[in-house]
């Protein structure tokens, strides 16, 4: 299904949660909407469903305006964080309750249910109540519940968060796969960004009602559009250190300056990733204040004045506490003090 979001804004009481958005959704995409909590993502995921009203704008399926349409008319499969299973009902009446309630043939139910059962590995467990599931069979079960109904749109709120490490990589993986088997269009909410990175052909990253950035998850990474989405992205985050560009040279407040090429000039922010700075023979200089030794990585962070400590990653035998070091910086970025980026000109 093919999603057009059109001027959308929500106001609750006098604060505006989303402030206007815009954007499209290709047939079959898997979009995740990832952003700090309470920057509007469930509002934005429940307008989509019908469940809430937009104060502003318009919703289109396929071309069709359905702003106003009941959320049982849309053909939409849910999967929410507490999967809200029928605590009475056995996983197979779970599972069959959808079509029941679509008036399908008896034995076609019968054949949905043991096929999706099959998909989602559950078929040992159908005639189990819900507290006799572990929690991620539980979960599979309420996949199943949302895929049984083959829909033409999935909407997924955090449905892995209440689950330990283990198994959120589990289904994180059996989510994917379930995508490229059925290739329906999925909109995922997530403040996890790992499972944005990993399961997203698009991510659309949201601060404060507001669309930071809306692409690819290596553009997200590698061509962040904002210091937010900067900082959002990428683990340990991006360094950013407030200073300023006078000359094609960013100073910081400690002294040390590195040569930029840009023709910016005032208050700026310079960025750089663990990974994308070494320690090195020149560069600039500090103190080693912590380390965490990965195995064959570690990062080390360093003391670079003024109290701004940095993140580099390190291959080998890490420099010890109190050790001076010098930071090299291969690669960097600049954003403007309101956070936008400055993109790299001579
Ligand atoms: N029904 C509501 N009434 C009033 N405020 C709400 C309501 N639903 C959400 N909000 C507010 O809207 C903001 C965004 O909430 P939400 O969409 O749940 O964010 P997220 O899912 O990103 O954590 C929050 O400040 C929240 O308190
Ligand atoms: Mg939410």
């Amino acid at each position: 299904m093919q999603i057009k979001v059109e001027g959308l804004r929500k106001v609750f009481g006098n604060s505006t949660v989303l402030e206007g958005l815009d954007f499209d959704i290709e047939k079959g995409e898997f979009v995740v909407i990832l952003g700090p909590s309470g920057c509007g993502k469930t509002t934005l995921l429940r307008i989509i469903a019908g469940l809430e009203r937009p104060t502003a704008g318009r919703i289109f399926f396929n071309g069709e305006d359905v702003t106003f349409k009941p959320p049982a008319e849309r053909d939409i499969g849910m999967v929410f964080q507490n999967y809200a299973l029928y605590p009475h009902m056995t996983v197979y009446e779970n599972l069959a309750f959808p079509l029941r309630l679509k008036k399908v043939p008896k034995e076609e139910i019968d054949g949905r249910v043991k096929e999706i059962a099959k998909v989602l590995k559950i078929d040992e467990h159908l005639y189990k109540k819900p507290r006799e599931l572990s929690g991620g069979q539980r979960q599979r079960v309420a996949l199943g519940r949302a895929l049984i109904k083959r829909p033409k749109l999935f909407l997924f709120d955090e449905p892995l968060s209440n689950l330990d490490a283990n198994l959120r990589t589990e289904m994180r993986a059996e989510i994917g796969r379930l995508h490229r088997e059925f290739r329906t269009t999925s909109i995922y909410v997530t403040h996890d960004q790992v499972e944005a990175m990993s399961l997203a052909d698009r991510i659309l990253i949201l601060n404060a009602g507001r669309i930071e950035q809306f692409a690819d998850p290596l553009t997200v990474y590698n061509k962040p559009a904002s210091a937010f989405v900067a900082s959002f992205v990428g683990s340990p985050p991006m360094n950013l250190i407030e200073g300023e560009i006078r000359e094609k040279r960013f100073i910081s407040p400690a002294g040390w300056w590195v040569a930029v090429k840009t023709s910016y000039s005032g208050k700026a922010i310079l960025g750089f990733r663990p990974e994308g700075a070494s320690l090195e023979d020149r560069g600039i200089e500090g103190t080693v204040v912590h380390r965490e030794i990965l195995g064959h990585e570690s990062i080390v962070y360093v003391d670079v004045g003024e109290s701004v400590i940095v993140s580099v990653k390190h291959y080998g035998i890490p420099p010890k506490v109190k050790e001076r070091v010098a930071v090299w910086i291969k690669r960097y970025y600049l954003f403007s003090q309101d956070g936008r980026r400055i993109q790299d000109n001579k």
